[in-house]
């Protein structure tokens, strides 16, 4: 498994990740498409600028254009300061060989080995057995239950934070 960034190349990738009923099931529901090469191209320029770290999951390294997922860190507004945080998605055909979790794994060791980030937070559904249970066992802490909106939409989830540098497991 390797991280690469995303590049304006990964239209497709995204459609099937964002637009899709199941893969967005427990993220408010698909996204129109209308808006994603935008989005790629818009998330490609701040991945190349280092803003934030997007990154393509590749299952195998000899196939750079075969794509398994994404993992992401970025930092928005909190409501007392800026707030770091990391989500992830695989698509249908490689999931359940463990590949979230390592990718989850690799981001942060990346975070830790350049101590950037500093306390990392994660807003899986509350229902999501399968991300709840990467937290858990990459080493984050749960906070608590909270109401996040995500592209507009508010939903229900787990709060959880990790320090890479002392929590990763
Ligand atoms: C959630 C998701 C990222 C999991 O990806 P994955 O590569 O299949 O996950 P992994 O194989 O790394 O498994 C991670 C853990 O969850 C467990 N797991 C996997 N699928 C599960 C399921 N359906 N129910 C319960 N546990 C599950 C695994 O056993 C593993 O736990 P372990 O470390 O104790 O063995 C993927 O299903 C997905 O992208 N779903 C749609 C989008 C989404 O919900 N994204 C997350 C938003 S927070």
């Amino acid at each position: 498994m390797q991280l690469r960034n995303v590049s304006a190349d990964d239209v497709d990738a995204y459609i099937r990740m964002r637009c899709d009923p199941v893969m967005m099931a427990d993220l408010g529901g698909p996204l129109p498409r209308a808006g994603m090469a935008d989005k790629v191209r818009r998330d490609a320029r701040q991945a190349a600028a280092d803003l934030a770290w997007l990154k393509m999951i590749i299952p195998d390294p000899d196939v750079p254009d075969l794509v398994a997922g994404t993992v992401t860190l970025w930092s928005h507004d909190g409501d007392s300061g800026p707030v770091s945080e990391i989500g992830w998605m695989v698509l249908p055909e490689f999931q359940g060989q463990g590949l979230a979790k390592r990718a989850v794994r690799t981001l942060l060791e990346q975070a830790r080995d350049q101590d950037r980030w500093g306390v990392v937070h994660a807003f899986p559904a509350t229902g999501n057995a399968a991300s709840n249970g990467i937290c858990r066992s990459v080493g984050f802490r749960f906070v608590s239950e909270v109401d996040v909106t995500f592209a507009g939409r508010v939903l229900r989830t787990r709060h959880w934070a990790i320090t890479p540098r002392t929590d990763l497991r």
